[in-house]
């Protein structure tokens, strides 16, 4: 496993990082199985992981804590969000810092992760989800300095609501954020064009989530997919997305290089740029750890590969079913 350098933390972490949303709130999760996949991660090299006190009200976390508690020789890198006050993702404009991130429940919420972790402290603490125009309001500077000097956290960051990369520019150039986390795959090229040059010269680190359009680029789903009753991805791939979607992984097939699968070619792409820390795909069993790690061996796609997948960018706006 390749690492980089997580910003101006200095922190070197695992180029594949480990997403874990689907380990509490997607259908099909099996703790043993999580935890197994966790450990294996682990044992390959990977230091970074992403969760949330909203993946299953802590449980994410608390495996999470299990995990790197079993680890006290490695250095492991612990992220977790603070889910916004009104439960409400993503946020929308008009929703004021009081709706979703007044101090008092920034607080109360590090606490709560930082018990469902049972750690030291939170390596990094992420905002769900996020509005630029809150970048000025000195009551989130004033609530993130204070966990900082408590000792609570070691970094801040924002995690941008899903397709819209530029919604955090305001809120990098307050020098208040160590990290941003975005959608950046073969589809959503969009946080290059504003996001990541800022980023990079702010040194605020980049954490690459949804590698795979959340199914679409592992190249899995067909027009007829659908999931368990209650699994969030049958509000999300309603037929308008799956069937855009499907037809676009389609569209890449003839590019995926001999011997290469389509999740490699994706996560292949993704970190073809230096301006990305670290990608956190999601992953639930052993096989996907395998597969999604050993993608990390420094060698690169073909520059014209590179420049093909650049014309499969697909620019999409927020909608009912975007979430
Ligand atoms: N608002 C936010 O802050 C926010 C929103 C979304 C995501 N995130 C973070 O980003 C992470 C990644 O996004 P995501 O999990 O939503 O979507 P994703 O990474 O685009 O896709 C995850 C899916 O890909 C499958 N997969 C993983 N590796 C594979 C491989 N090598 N071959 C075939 N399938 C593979 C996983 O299967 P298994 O699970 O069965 O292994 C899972 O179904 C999340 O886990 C979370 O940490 C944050």
């Amino acid at each position: 496993m390749r690492n980089r350098t997580f910003g101006r933390t200095g922190w070197s972490v695992s180029e594949i990082g480990y997403g874990m949303w689907g380990l509490a709130g997607w259908t099909g999760s099996d703790d043993a199985e999580s935890i197994d996949s966790l450990r294996r991660a682990i044992e390959l090299g990977c230091n970074f992981f992403d969760t949330a006190w909203g993946y299953g009200a802590g449980h994410s976390e608390r495996i999470l804590g299990r995990v790197v508690r079993e680890h006290p020789e490695r250095t492991l890198i612990a992220a977790t969000k603070v889910p916004p006050k009104n439960f409400t993702w993503p946020s929308r404009r008009g929703f004021t810092l009081d709706d979703c991130f007044p101090p008092d429940h920034i607080r109360e919420y590090a606490y709560k992760s930082l018990e469902n972790l049972g750690l030291p402290a939170i390596d990094l603490l992420q905002f769900h989800v996020w509005e630029d125009a809150w970048a000025g309001d000195e009551r989130w500077h004033r609530a993130v300095d204070d966990l900082k000097r408590e000792g609570v956290v070691r970094a801040v960051g924002v995690s941008v609501n899903r397709w819209e990369p530029a919604n955090v520019v305001e809120t990098v150039r307050t020098g208040l954020i160590d990290a941003v986390q975005v959608i950046y795959n073969i589809f959503d090229q969009a946080p290059e064009d504003e996001l990541f040059p800022l980023c990079r010269e702010r040194n605020v680190a980049v954490i690459a989530r949804v590698p795979f359009d959340e199914g679409t680029l592992t190249g899995t789903l067909t027009k007829e997919t659908r999931w368990p009753e209650g699994d969030w991805r049958n509000t999300y791939f309603v037929p308008e997305n799956l069937i855009a979607s499907v037809d676009r992984a389609e569209a890449l097939r003839p590019l995926v290089p001999e011997g290469m699968t389509l999740p490699e070619l994706a996560l292949r792409w993704i970190l073809a740029n230096p301006d990305v820390a670290t990608v956190i795909p999601g992953m639930r069993k052993r096989a996907h750890v395998e597969a999604n790690v050993a993608v990390s061996d420094g060698r690169p796609l073909d520059p014209a590969l590179l420049q093909a997948l650049r014309s499969h960018r697909w620019d999409r706006t927020p909608t009912s079913w975007s979430q």
